[in-house]
């Protein structure tokens, strides 16, 4: 058995393991976005536009809100396999927020993972992930349309990838 390093493209973030995995444990980005440790260089972005930095505070808005949800979607769900999926995904949106942070250049953002919301049954729970990740869809599909810089286009193009993954699994159920 041999493990490498792998990097992720997009978060940044280092994988152990033999062999690239489908999706960046991280942040969810499919396995294009990942290769081997020692050709990784780290991104930059110059002069981003006012545009992209409006774009981009409002995604890490959206993305801090989500995980929180997430996060208290996870103690409140009542089947298993849903606490567990909330929790992972509340680690995504977590990710995704200090991704698009490191772009602009912003402090880590704060993710609340304690914030207490209403308690709703299951079926609810599934719907407003449902909700949220079309929301994040659309708005990052706009930006991604806004967007000159390669790194700002390849961010949002790989979260608008990604949240469509999240809110298939949320059709499923
Ligand atoms: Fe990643
Ligand atoms: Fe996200």
């Amino acid at each position: 058995m041999t493990v490498k390093t792998w990097r992720c493209h997009i978060c940044g973030d280092a994988y152990i393991g033999e062999d690239r995995p489908t999706h960046c444990p991280f942040c969810g980005a499919p396995d294009r976005h990942l290769g081997p440790a020692e050709d990784y260089k780290e991104p930059t972005v110059d002069n981003l536009t006012e545009v992209s930095k409006d774009n981009i505070f409002e995604a890490i808005k959206l993305e801090v809100d989500n995980a929180q949800f997430y996060f208290c979607a996870s103690r409140n769900a009542k089947d298993i396999e849903l606490r567990a999926r909330f929790k992972a995904l509340g680690k995504v949106e977590s990710e995704h927020a200090e991704t698009l942070a490191k772009i602009v250049k912003a402090q880590k953002p704060v993710i609340d993972r304690d914030t207490t919301g209403r308690h709703e049954d299951d079926t609810a729970l599934v719907q407003e992930s449902h909700d949220r990740e079309q929301k994040a869809i659309e708005r990052y599909g706009k930006f991604l349309g806004e967007a000159t810089e390669p790194r700002v286009k390849e961010v949002f193009s790989a979260l608008v990838e990604i949240e469509k993954t999240h809110m298939d699994l949320a059709d499923k159920k």
